[in-house]
């Protein structure tokens, strides 16, 4: 049996989690800080920092308890290293380094964003291990999240290629903007994802971004700008001298929430329909990495639409779905322990001169 213990701070959530053999989550703490930027509607870097060096050792300590355990039946310490906000990075690798020296343990450093396409492999007991497969390659993956729009050609969780990705914003920061467009609060994905339950998705016609014939990226500023005007009507004027004519104070209940739908319902519909020109391309441009899984993760991926979505379309492409149970949606460190795994039986292992880095390696 391998414990392994893993740290993750590289926005603003302190997670700690122990995972057994990969797998079986023993516990997951998350201290979320939330409340500490919804003022500023957005992460503050410096408030982030702050706020983990502060959660960081009794975050880590509530996952040893939880799971009933001490440091010292733990096989190794893993954390998230990148990529992320350096700040916030730098103090669970510096956690991290001073248990693993401390306690003699190997280190292993982990992408945070490879971590993400690993959520779906997790699972919350023993007998949850055989009613959820893990993943079958050559897969197709998706990491939709509030840094992240990518595409990924998957031969194993750790040979990932990027082939599609945002070339403006993430749809999570699309989620969360249009949110303060619609003035709900932060973060805006859940709150969106809430109240277009009761909006009529095709109420307004706004834009889904293909871009070019054949192109795997994506965009979403488009569409944030098609709701700001949708909203406050087209500005008078130009740049800074431009002004709106209305406000959302102007609309009625019912609008809001069928702005909020249909929102979603193109933000989801572009994603959709960029999985499917590329199974459709990978299939008859290079058919011996045609996908046999779609492996989803990352904060979006907790949508109730989107999830509905692709479970459709994995039917209809006959690919096997592998999604995150809603706890491992968003950022946790039982992402970074559970892919620690494969690393340890690769015996890769991290020196303590491990840097933080803000960008990914895919
Ligand atoms: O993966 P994550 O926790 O952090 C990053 O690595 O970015 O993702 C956070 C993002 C935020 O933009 C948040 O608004 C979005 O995920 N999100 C959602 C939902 N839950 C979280 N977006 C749409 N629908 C949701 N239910
Ligand atoms: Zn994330």
């Amino acid at each position: 049996m391998t414990l392994i213990l893993g740290i993750e701070s590289s926005c603003d959530e302190t997670a700690a989690s122990i995972v057994k053999d990969g797998r079986v989550v023993l516990s997951n703490i998350v201290a979320s800080q939330h409340e500490l930027h919804e003022r500023y509607r957005g992460v503050v870097p410096e408030i982030a920092s702050r706020a983990h060096l502060e959660n960081i050792l009794p975050v880590i300590q509530q996952s040893l308890h939880d799971a009933n355990l001490t440091l010292n039946d733990i096989n190794a310490i893993a954390v998230g290293n990148r990529p992320g906000l350096i700040g916030s990075l730098i103090v669970g690798v510096s956690a991290a380094k001073a248990l693993a020296w401390s306690s003699n343990k190997p280190l292993i450093d982990i992408d945070h964003v490879q971590a993400h396409l690993y959520a779906a492999s997790l699972v919350e007991s023993n007998d949850q291990l055989t009613s959820q497969p893990e993943p079958q390659f050559p897969a197709l993956g998706l990491v939709v999240s509030g840094g992240h729009t990518t595409l990924y050609q998957m031969n194993s969780p750790l040979e990932i290629q990027p082939i599609g990705r945002t070339i403006d914003d993430a749809i999570g920061e699309a989620y969360d903007k249009a949110a303060v467009i619609l003035k709900l609060g932060y973060p805006g994905g859940p709150l969106i994802d809430k109240i277009a339950a009761q909006g009529d998705p095709t109420a307004y016609d706004l834009p889904r971004s293909m871009l070019k014939p054949g192109s795997l990226d994506f965009s979403f500023s488009g569409l944030k700008t098609a709701l700001l005007y949708a909203v406050r009507g087209k500005p008078v004027g130009k740049g800074k001298n431009a002004i709106f004519k209305r406000d959302v104070e102007d609309l009625s209940n019912q609008q809001i929430v069928d702005l909020a739908a249909s929102f979603q319902a193109a933000a989801i519909d572009a994603v959709i329909r960029k999985l499917k020109r590329a199974v459709n391309a990978i299939r008859s441009q290079t058919p011996e990495l045609a996908p046999k899984s779609l492996v989803i993760g990352g904060g979006v991926s907790a949508n109730s639409h989107l999830r509905e979505r692709v479970k459709d379309f994995a039917k209809r492409y006959q690919l096997h779905l592998d999604i995150p149970a809603f706890a491992f949606t968003q950022d946790n460190a039982a992402m970074i322990a559970g892919l620690a795994h494969i690393h340890y039986h690769n015996n890769s292992f991290a020196d303590l001169s491990l840097p933080a880095i803000a960008t990914s390696k895919n």
